[in-house]
């Protein structure tokens, strides 16, 4: 049967790499795991875990994920030479089920101002790297970098030669998000028609989101051209405008069977959980009108929906919110949960902490939580449990307290207790909000020098009691990093997001860009 017959369509998740590559949402290595944990747990086909090359880091976060996921295959990106396909084959050593992604640029452009090589000069490294990479697996996949603007003779040419040098999946890559969904579609059609050897790949989309036609253009890649492979991210988390949002291209396959009839094997009921995990990680606070995960892609305001809806759901729903994981704010817990009742709800939520003095360090925290806070939400232990994992990873810079006092024509000042390598130290600073003097009171001590690029608050569930989750961003030297904090009290989040900021600035880990 040709490969592209099949009803199945691959799920390719590229959070931990093409998304990493946003500026400020780079993720430690802890921070991958959990996030790799949490796509297994959506049965994702596929996790690109990273870019082995690009930094230390990286490559000790893939050989964890690798060594750690059973059910999906783990896959690495790499340029196309052969020192990047040995860092990959190396981290995805421990792996059950591994893939090297290689690539090179095809288009004019690229390939003359950015490789400075001629279209021969591609072609033989894409050859190369192609059969280098086999060595290491049966699994390769190579991407022509800029595929939709290249032409379409020479793209022929180096497909046709790295499928016939064991390529089993090819992924045409509109880079920057150019394509338009009918043309996307034909030419991979065209692709897949002309190239003889064509059915001896499954064929995949990988769209940027510059005009906002990414999920339309994988789609009509998928329909047109007889992709069975889509490349995407949670929450379309990606570079520039982002990438295909996974939520969106599975709901619409789902959702639309009787179009697209196609099977997705994810778990549509851990969408909203991941959405969550990683913008809570990554500091990307999902937009309310979000299709799928925002805030209120299940809500009716007006009265004619709300009406419409009490009578019969289906008039203004397409798709059922506990399908895709909402659990409408559940009250789970409060002061008077025991541990074994945490205990359990961190399992049903999925949260797999690793050792008894990790759940009794999330277990304080949740006490300490419910004693200021009556109703304890699901968001509530995430929150808690990413804030526990944060402060447990980076140990440089860690929040111990917050005075602060405003009052209404007067300057605030912010009294900060915060330990830099254990020491601790009390700061004080005075600002135009309490918020700026809580900063002040840092940088009087810490003297960063870092920009603050981004400062956003975030309700965690609904109401005046709800936690603030903060954001963050840092630049400094050209390195872009978010911190994350929540609280009820968004001074004190806002001190622990800058602080958190700061421990990713001095925790140095520098990446390459495979874009560059
Ligand atoms: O957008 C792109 O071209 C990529 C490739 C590395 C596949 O991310
Ligand atoms: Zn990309």
């Amino acid at each position: 049967m040709a490969a592209n017959s099949s009803d199945k369509l691959i799920i390719f998740d590229t959070t931990l790499r093409d998304g990493e590559q946003s500026p400020g949402a780079s993720m430690t290595k802890e921070e991958k795991i959990r996030i790799a944990r949490q796509l297994e747990r959506l049965r994702v086909d596929v996790i690109e875990a990273g870019f082995a090359a690009s930094s230390q880091g990286d490559f000790e976060a893939i050989r964890a994920i690798a060594g750690l996921i059973k059910d999906s295959t783990v896959c690495s990106l790499s340029r196309a030479n052969d020192r990047d396909i040995s860092r990959a084959a190396e981290a995805l050593a421990p792996a059950a089920r591994k893939r090297i992604h290689t690539f090179i640029a095809t288009s004019p452009l690229h390939m003359e101002k950015k490789l400075r090589m001629s279209p021969e000069q591609v072609l033989e490294q894409a050859k190369q790297a192609v059969r280098f990479a086999r060595q290491f697996t049966d699994d390769v996949e190579f991407s022509p970098e800029d595929g939709s603007r290249s032409d379409m003779d020479f793209l022929c040419r180096v497909l046709e030669t790295v499928i016939a040098e064991g390529a089993t999946t090819i992924n045409f890559a509109d880079t920057v998000g150019y394509g338009v969904p009918e043309l996307y579609g034909n030419m991979l059609k065209t692709l897949r028609e002309r190239i003889p050897n064509s059915d001896k790949a499954i064929w995949s989309v990988h769209c940027h989101n510059d005009l906002g036609m990414a999920v339309a253009n994988s789609l009509a890649g998928v329909m047109i051209g007889g992709a069975r492979q889509v490349e995407c991210t949670i929450n379309g988390l990606g570079e520039r405008a982002g990438n295909t949002a996974l939520e969106e291209v599975v709901m619409a396959v789902r959702t639309r069977r009787d179009y697209f009839n196609l099977d997705v094997g994810i778990d549509t009921t851990q969408i909203v959980s991941t959405s969550k995990l990683v913008s809570q990680i990554t500091g990307f606070v999902v937009q309310p009108n979000k299709s799928v995960v925002g805030a209120n892609a299940f809500a009716h305001a007006s009265g004619i929906h709300q009406d419409g809806v009490l009578k019969a759901r289906d008039t203004y729903e397409i798709m059922r919110a506990e399908d895709v994981g909402w659990s409408a704010n559940k009250i789970v817990l409060g002061k008077l949960s025991g541990r074994n009742a945490f205990k359990q709800r961190l399992q049903e939520l999925g949260i797999q902490l690793d050792s008894e003095a990790e759940v009794n360090a999330a277990f304080s925290r949740f006490k300490d939580l419910a004693d200021r806070k009556a109703e304890i939400f699901d968001e509530d232990i995430m929150a808690l449990v990413a804030d526990e994992q944060q402060s447990r990873e980076s140990e440089h810079y860690r929040f111990v307290s917050l005075a602060q006092h405003s009052e209404t024509g007067e300057q605030p000042v912010s009294k900060v207790v915060f330990s830099i390598d254990g020491k601790e130290i009390a700061s004080e600073g005075q600002g135009n909000g309490p918020v700026d003097a809580t900063v002040n009171a840092i940088e009087a001590r810490v003297a960063s020098g870092a920009e603050l690029l981004l400062f956003s608050v975030n309700a965690i569930t609904t109401g005046t009691q709800s936690q603030g989750e903060v954001t963050m961003r840092l630049s400094k030297s050209g390195r872009i990093v978010n911190g994350v904090g929540a609280d009820p009290d968004i001074v004190v989040a806002s001190a622990k997001a800058y602080l958190s900021a700061l421990n990713k600035l001095h925790s140095e880990v520098e990446k390459l860009n495979p874009q560059l």
